[in-house]
């Protein structure tokens, strides 16, 4: 049994990150998806508990996908759940700049690899900062989340109206 994750902030989750989670599951027996505290982000729009659902809406197509939540090192959520390989995408050098440091130390820490998918080219612009800067002045996001999120965000948008 081969076992992958796919951990991030995703707040929210994008199509780039789906695509990513779909092609993940495609060559992993099992593929955990961890929404994972990033101490560095503190400008979260959805809350941990929501960011799962959202996911968990979303990759109910993929049989072999679950969700998780975490709040420690990575590293010990992959070994304690003995997970073979950390997979995330690359849209750019500007990902790699990012990524290289979290893979090295990761990988120092506890031998674990990070497996890099590059982007697919129709989600290569696409962040989930954008997303929020774009849907915070009323722009057209059409396409760029998956439904859940979508869903997700008119209950909020309604909630505050009320
Ligand atoms: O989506 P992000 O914010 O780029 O994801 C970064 C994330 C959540 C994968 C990274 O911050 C992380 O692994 N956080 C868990 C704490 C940890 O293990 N930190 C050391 C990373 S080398």
């Amino acid at each position: 049994m081969k076992r992958a994750i796919c951990p991030g902030s995703f707040d929210p989750v994008t199509m780039g990150h789906l695509n990513i989670f779909e092609r993940a599951a495609a060559q992993y027996d099992e593929v955990t998806v961890l929404v994972t505290a990033n101490p560095n982000k503190h400008t979260g729009m959805f809350t941990l508990d929501e960011r799962v659902q959202m996911i968990t809406e979303a990759t109910a197509h993929l049989s072999n996908v679950k969700v998780d939540n975490w709040h420690g090192l990575l590293v010990d959520y992959t070994t304690a759940h003995s997970i073979d390989a950390i997979v995330k995408g690359l849209r750019s050098s500007l990902d790699y700049e990012y990524e290289l440091p979290m893979a090295q130390m990761n990988n120092r820490l506890s031998g674990i690899d990070t497996i890099f998918l590059l982007t697919d080219p129709r989600f290569g612009y696409l962040s989930s900062t954008l997303w929020k800067e774009v849907v915070k002045y009323g722009g057209d996001v059409t396409g760029m989340v998956p439904d859940s999120v979508n869903r997700m965000l008119a209950k909020k948008q309604a909630e505050q109206a009320g």
